[in-house]
């Protein structure tokens, strides 16, 4: 272990000239080995770790433990945060104990500051200090030279933390290695080592970015561990990948129009929250930093002895797997959450307990959206409006892109082609529709635009480095950028969404925020400088993957204010982080309308939900390019099965609504789309779910399937909810599809016919091109809504019934949840009704979920079906509350085993029991 004259505590050797690397590609996106900070810091190959904790300076002052860890070499200390947060989470903070450069940590992602729990110290020897969270019988072992940590829960080795020595913190001024003071003329010292480090400037094609260093990186071992999840947005598959030694997870906002897919590169956003699982446990590293990150994945197995089982003297050999992972940043500081598990579904909690959970979105968002860039002028819409009537499709939201604007200028209309703007939303309105505009965070530098011109002299936009306003290109030509990251920029552009502010928008108008990752044209990886300075002096690289996140937070804000804070928002945003999920809606932009983007929107939206981002979606028959008539059908059937679902296509492509592909597509899709809106209870609960209990609603297999290995690495099917199994159909021209029915003992029904396909198992399954294959779990109870209208709004009184799928064991269990399906009085006046459905020893009872709820609900529950069961009843016989017991008809069917209850008018939300007797 050597330390460079630049003080970077490494073992770089001038010949092993990464800078090289920088000639091998000609992209406008860096590879790994393009970035700086990835290149030093894997050149930093410690035997051990450099570092050591000074035990003696152990402190604890409000459950917060304290220690300073220091440097052999440079001696630069730092400080050591551990800190047991409620619910079985774990925060580790490492900063510098003082620094010249102020380090960025990461505000406003956090719903509050965590509560700390309280520390045992249980045993301080002088190499070695162990720390006990009493309510989750963790341990924290904190070794001192070379300093490491492993962290034991129930006495199993779970994490360790720097046991690899990667820990890595740079310094602004780095202290000579003789004197141990710092180098106060570092540049002198670095010049010629300056390309090859990129410690204080960095080049790509013809950008420069002038810095200083700041990287920080650490590493953490995953014991027992080798299935690795989430780390958004990626167009690869859902189960992470081993990086290799030469590649890594890059998260790092990008506007990549038509992305590579199965690839690491970073697109849109990113959402720093890594799960590890295996068949007996699941936790997660949360680390919030929203600079620049690299996550590289190695996975090894190791030979453990083993005990033989016959002969217990016989030592076996068993390999167990582990898995390190090693963090690496470019700014910031070390700021880590452990989220312990042990269930998949405590990890989604205790990380939304950090970051929060879904918004909840409004009724009307979950059915279908239709967009495209551009429906061109009021006649349009009008146009594509009356199309779905004509041809008996329901849909809630025609969308805006950019063209609809006065020359991009947000906020605008163009006068053209909408001169009458209220007009053609007060038709929307009529019909119960509604629209969604485009707002995007770049603003046309033009003085009599006055958005520009406000912002401008309030001082509202981002800086370049000379202090004057930042000026970069984008839709509508040279355009500065709103600095989203002041809350007074933030209030302000929350302000811009009041009725009176934004001309002609009325309140069925929401919003869609693009661009924000942010998107500049011509700029070094088509984004804003990293140089570039935010609010209170920070750059653009300390928190370049949060600009999205703002400005989505600051357009909800906006919308919750216009109307008083009565209903509820809806944003979608192209650009995310962690914490995003309060806000609205995220889609996984510019696909395109080919058979593997198809495939790929699985996994994608896959890893979307696992880390929070739960009301996600992609652009339903490709953005880029036209899709032949089967994979848009196909994308259809496929969409309709996905939280976020929007036909949306590029400007040039051809029209592709929905009824322009002959009556047989027309009908296949509108029976799609028609599935969707019965289906909405199901949905509506689901997301009220998320919302309340940070339950993804889209899920993988092996979430709901923990125990089963066979699950781990599926991309191709997956669960909404517990209950719905959905095996799409994602390549062209198949007549089967193999389909695992997961888990043991399980029971599954088709959806649609409801015929039992068995028990737990891998089947192929005939498919034509009318519907794909969707699967209801035994021991489930679906609402589905018994008559479709235009659009939700037409369907506030819809009849429901449930479709009851029984288990082997002969009984069910699912919910409701109602509300006016808009507003927040569901929050503040309890105006919902969250009812239970059971089905046990043939009777099927309805009861409260919630006895808070106080919704008065109208609907009638109208029809019943019991999947699986055995034999045809002698009678069957309701007894409602205050009311005589009553026979109902029934009919049975003893091919299916399905018992059907028809026209029953029971109230929804008063409680009654069915015997079947
Ligand atoms: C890029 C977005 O990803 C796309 O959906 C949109 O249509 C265009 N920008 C134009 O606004």
């Amino acid at each position: 272990m050597t330390t460079t004259e630049l003080g970077c505590p490494t073992t770089l050797k001038p010949d092993d000239n990464p800078g090289g690397a920088l000639l091998e590609s000609q992209s406008k996106f860096k590879t790994c080995k393009q970035i700086g900070f990835y290149r030093r810091q894997k050149l930093f190959q410690p035997d051990e770790s450099p570092y050591f904790a000074q035990l003696n300076t152990l402190n604890i002052e409000n459950g917060i433990v304290t220690l300073d860890l220091n440097h052999q070499e440079t001696l630069v200390p730092l400080k050591l945060k551990i800190i047991a947060v409620e619910g079985n989470i774990l925060r580790i903070k490492i900063n510098e104990e003082s620094s010249l450069k102020p380090r960025f940590e990461v505000p406003d992602v956090l719903v509050k500051e965590p509560t700390t729990q309280q520390f045992k110290v249980c045993n301080q020897e002088t190499s070695c200090l162990v720390l006990e969270d009493p309510s989750s019988l963790c341990k924290i072992h904190v070794n001192a030279k070379p300093f490491s940590m492993l962290v034991t829960q129930n006495d199993n080795e779970l994490i360790s933390i720097n046991s690899q020595g990667q820990l890595y913190f740079e310094n602004a001024v780095f202290p000579s290695k003789e004197s141990g003071l710092a180098e106060t003329n570092p540049e002198k010292k670095a010049a010629s080592s300056e390309e090859l480090f990129g410690l204080w400037k960095e080049t790509f094609e013809d950008y420069l970015d002038l810095k200083y260093p700041s990287s920080i990186g650490l590493d953490f071992t995953l014991h027992g561990f080798e299935n690795m999840y989430g780390l958004p947005e990626h167009a690869d598959t859902h189960q992470l990948q081993d990086t290799g030694e030469d590649e890594a997870y890059r998260l790092y906002n990008l506007d990549v129009f038509g992305y590579k897919i199965y690839d690491k590169m970073g697109i849109y956003g990113s959402v720093p929250l890594l799960l590890a699982h295996k068949p007996s446990h699941t936790c997660g590293i949360f680390w919030l930093n929203a600079s620049e990150t690299l996550v590289e994945i190695r996975s090894q197995a190791v030979l453990q002895p083993q005990m033989h089982l016959k002969s217990p003297d016989v030592k076996k050999q068993r390999a167990v797997p582990k898995t390190n992972v090693r963090w690496m940043s470019e700014s910031g500081v070390v700021d880590v959450f452990l989220l312990m598990g042990p269930t998949p579904y405590d990890v989604f909690k205790q990380y939304a307990q950090l970051t929060g959970t879904q918004m909840f979105p409004p009724l009307f968002t979950l059915g279908y959206h239709q967009c495209r860039w551009n429906y061109e002028d009021e006649a349009d819409v009008e146009a594509v409006d009356s199309g779905f009537d004509d041809h008996n499709i329901p849909y809630d939201v025609i969308w805006l892109d950019i063209e609809h604007t006065n020359g991009k200028r947000y906020f605008t209309w163009d006068q053209d082609k909408f001169s009458n703007p209220v007009k053609m939303q007060e038709n929307l309105q009529e019909k119960k529709r509604k629209l969604v505009v485009i707002s995007d965070p770049h603003i046309k530098v033009d003085p009599k635009y006055t958005l520009y011109s406000e912002a401008k002299e309030k001082g509202y936009f981002v800086k370049n480095i000379s202090g004057q306003d930042f000026e970069g290109n984008c839709w509508p030509g040279v355009s500065s950028y709103l600095d989203f990251t002041n809350p007074d920029v933030r209030e302000w552009y929350s302000s811009q969404f009041s009725f009176e502010k934004y001309k002609n928008s009325t309140n069925i108008l929401f919003i869609w925020n693009d661009m924000n990752e942010p998107s500049v044209f011509g700029s070094c990886e088509g984004t804003m400088p990293k140089e570039a300075v935010h609010h209170q002096g920070w750059n653009h690289r300390d928190l370049h993957n949060l600009y999205g996140f703002y400005q989505q937070m600051s357009s909800s804000d906006g919308l919750i204010q216009r109307l008083g804070g009565k209903e509820r928002p809806f944003v979608l945003t192209r650009s995310f982080f962690a914490g995003s999920q309060r806000y609205g809606a995220a889609w996984t932009g510019d696909n395109k309308a080919e058979w593997e983007y198809l495939k790929i929107s699985v996994p994608m939206l896959l890893t979307l939900s696992v880390t929070g981002i739960t009301f996600c979606g992609a652009d339903v028959g490709g953005f880029v390019g036209d899709p032949d008539t089967e994979l848009l059908v196909r994308w259809y059937q496929v969409g309709s099965f996905q939280p976020f679902f929007r036909g949306h296509a590029m400007q040039d492509t051809q029209r592709r609504e929905p009824w322009l592909f002959g009556e047989d597509n027309t009908s296949i899709i509108r029976r799609a789309i028609k599935e969707r809106y019965a289906l909405l209870p199901f949905w509506y609960h689901l997301f009220y779910r998320a919302h309340i209990f940070a339950e993804p609603v889209m899920r993988p297999l092996w979430v709901e399937f923990p125990k089963y290995p066979e699950t781990f690495g599926i991309d191709e099917q997956y669960m909404l909810g517990n209950a719905l199994l959905v095996a799409p159909v994602l390549d062209s021209g198949v007549t089967s599809i193999d389909v695992l029915f997961p888990g043991l003992g399980e029971r599954w029904y088709d959806f649609r016919n409801f015929s039992c396909v068995g028990d737990s198992h891998k089947q192929k399954v005939d498919v034509t091109i009318e519907e794909i294959p969707v699967y209801q779990r035994g021991g489930s109870i679906i609402p589905v809504y018994t008559t479709i209208g235009k659009s939700t709004g037409w369907m506030d009184n819809s009849p429901y019934e449930l479709h009851i799928a029984l288990d082997r064991k002969g009984t069910a269990v699912g919910e409701i949840y109602i509300d006016d399906g808009h507003s927040f009085q569901y929050l503040h006046e309890r105006m919902f009704s969250y009812r239970r459905f059971t089905f046990k020893k043939n009777i099927l009872c309805s009861s409260t979920a919630d006895k808070m709820g106080c919704y008065p609900v109208k609907s009638t529950l109208e029809n019943v079906y019991v999947m699986g069961l055995k034999n045809s009843p002698s009678e069957v016989i309701v007894h409602e509350a205050g009311e005589k017991k009553k026979k109902l008809a029934y009919t049975y069917n003893k091919d299916l085993c399905v018992l059907s209850l028809k026209n029953i008018s029971l109230g929804v939300s008063l409680d009654w029991e069915i015997h079947i007797k």
